[in-house]
């Protein structure tokens, strides 16, 4: 039997920081057994921003060499670039003929780029969302590991589909959100405030390219308070947000013990977060050490990209196929 087909992409801006570790990395290594997947970079996405489109080559490289530092194993998952991949862009054509203007720009994602740039809201920001479908559909994938943010599009992308079958011929599944249950873990900014994130408050942020020094300096500075005064309290989020940190880089037997120190009412803040801070140190260092050598060799990861979009183009170009042939467009 052949395997289900999952498709996730990440957009090429910033370094990657723990928040995607945790919430879509060890998601994406732990699917490569189990499914058939495709993970792209979404350089084209970005361009609905004007970035330094040089900078921009540089992240391409380093978010692929991160993606393989954390395990994805390019034999088993098809990891690319959407650039490389022009099937893409003909679906797009396709759906935007599908996609109402009022319907777009109700998208959430669209309203807030408005706000953000407002000298600058393009067609292509417009129709993000019809792209972003058009990455998932070209591989006819079921299950799209993303996170909340992402399920508006989701569902446009459901929406698109089933226009798109109802007026020409069943071609597309309609794909769905997929997270493994327990792995949901959201990780907020070590400064208290929201999600971490990639451009907002640098130094609440582990960025996966992080050296120690950096490492254990952001811990350091994490926002604590006095303390608990009675035994068993409720943890605030900020501090249920360190422990969070070290459940997941820690052993359990330095998690239970600082934990029981909480619920004690004797926790030193200071030395849990030297204890975090190392512990997190060498959890990084592997992951950094091993994206910088990928970097370092270009030979390497122009092969593998290479590779990425050939196994991509294979799978993409069938899709095509039925696409031209259901619109009678095969002259
Ligand atoms: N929009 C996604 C984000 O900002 C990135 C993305 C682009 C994506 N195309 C996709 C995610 C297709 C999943 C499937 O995170």
């Amino acid at each position: 039997m052949s395997k289900e087909i999952v498709l996730s992409g990440i957009r090429p801006t910033g370094f990657l920081h723990l928040g995607n570790y945790f919430g879509a990395l060890r998601n994406y290594v732990k699917m490569q057994d189990d499914y058939n997947c495709f993970f792209f970079v979404a350089n084209w996405h970005s361009l609905t921003t004007h970035p330094d489109t040089k900078a921009l080559e540089h992240s391409v490289n380093r978010v692929i060499a991160e993606n393989i530092a954390c395990g994805l194993d390019t034999n088993k998952a098809a990891l690319y670039v959407q650039s490389d991949v022009p099937e893409i862009a003909e679906l797009y054509l396709y759906l935007n003929m599908l996609a109402y203007k009022g319907e777009l720009e109700k998208t959430a994602s669209f309203k807030d780029k408005v706000r953000m740039q407002p000298e600058n809201i393009n067609a292509g920001l417009l129709t993000y969302p019809v792209l972003m479908s058009a990455d998932i559909l070209i591989h006819r994938a079921l299950y799209v590991p993303v996170g909340k943010d992402q399920e508006q599009h989701l569902e446009m992308a459901r929406n698109f589909a089933e226009r798109f079958n109802h007026r020409y011929g069943e071609v597309f599944p309609l794909p769905k959100a997929f997270n493994y249950n327990s792995d949901l873990v959201k990780i907020m900014g070590l400064d208290g405030n929201g999600k971490m994130s990639k451009s907002e408050n640098q130094l609440a942020t582990i960025f996966l390219a992080d050296d120690d020094e950096s490492i254990r300096k952001k811990i350091m500075k994490a926002k604590t308070d006095a303390g608990p005064t009675e035994p068993n309290a409720l943890k605030p989020d900020y501090i249920q947000n360190l422990f969070t940190l070290m459940q997941l880089v820690s052993t359990e037997e330095v998690y239970n013990q600082f934990n029981a120190n909480y619920n004690n009412c004797n926790i030193r803040y200071g030395d849990f977060k030297k204890q975090l801070a190392e512990d997190m140190a060498n959890f990084i260092q592997p992951i950094r050490e091993k994206a910088a050598d990928i970097q370092q060799d270009m030979v390497y990861l122009n092969k593998v990209i290479k590779e990425g979009a050939e196994k991509a183009r294979e799978s993409a170009s069938k899709t095509l196929l039925l696409v031209r042939e259901v619109i009678n467009m095969n002259y």
